[in-house]
């Protein structure tokens, strides 16, 4: 096989820029959490953000990179409700919901609702008062643990705990989320959106919480969990 050869590049004095090109394209397939949060007037505002992850599970908490507006140092809508609410609801988005989310990162006026612009169904949250987006096969009600702001202050991290799962009936079946069923939409570099693409599987090798898919004669035949 031809051996690689590599650019480095020094990740420290990098710009905004180029920083953010390098990594929306390494760290890629990413989620996309479509984050429903309301203001003081109770107007609700929807975008996407996939700058995010889950982070803990006792509890179950995920976490959200918000950047301010590059050059202007404006705050996003999303960040300023969760700060001033702290409650917010992730609604995974999925190949279904991909052009109502995608048009929803559209820059609108705070005092305009991408609900009611874009047209979204929505359902009440059980204990927040952000609503749900109806299409969405899986919302998740948050309340705000922790926001941490990172580096030179152009990102910040909002730490929410799942306080409800809303798990459409037609990918859990009260035990697993059907992934495969879900259809999520992950984003890549630049426009770039994809699938899941091809499922592989391999046996887990270390027990998870739960067990789920572990497999132990896999783990001790390769030596692992000795
Ligand atoms: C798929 C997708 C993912 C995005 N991820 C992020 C992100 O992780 N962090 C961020 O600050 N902005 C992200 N954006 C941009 C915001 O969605 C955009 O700035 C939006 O206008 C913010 O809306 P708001 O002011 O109503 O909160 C993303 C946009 C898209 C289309």
């Amino acid at each position: 096989m031809k051996q690689q050869t590599f650019t480095c590049v020094d990740g420290d004095k990098l710009d905004t820029e180029t920083a953010y090109r390098l990594l929306v394209g390494c760290v890629a397939p990413r989620p996309v959490a479509w984050i429903t949060s309301v203001d003081e007037h109770g107007l609700v505002n929807a975008a996407p953000f996939s700058s995010y992850n889950y982070v803990a599970t006792s509890p179950p908490m995920l976490a959200i990179n918000i950047a301010s507006r590059p050059g202007s140092g404006n705050t996003k809508d999303t960040a300023r409700n969760i700060k001033r609410s702290r409650e917010f609801v992730v609604n995974v988005a999925t190949e279904h919901t991909m052009e109502l989310m995608h048009r929803s990162a559209q820059e609108f006026a705070p005092d305009v609702s991408e609900i009611e612009a874009l047209g979204i169904p929505l359902l009440p949250s059980l204990h927040v008062k952000p609503p749900r987006i109806a299409l969405s096969p899986v919302q998740m009600e948050c309340r705000l643990d922790q926001v941490i702001v990172l580096g030179r202050g152009i990102n910040t991290l909002y730490i929410g705990e799942v306080v409800a799962f809303h798990l459409s009936d037609e990918i859990y079946d009260g035990k697993r989320v059907d992934t495969v069923a879900m259809r999520p939409i992950a984003r890549l570099g630049g426009p770039y959106y994809s699938g899941l693409g091809e499922i592989f599987h391999r046996p887990m090798l270390q027990k998870p919480p739960g067990g789920e898919g572990w497999a132990p004669d896999a783990a001790l035949k390769t030596g692992e969990n000795q």
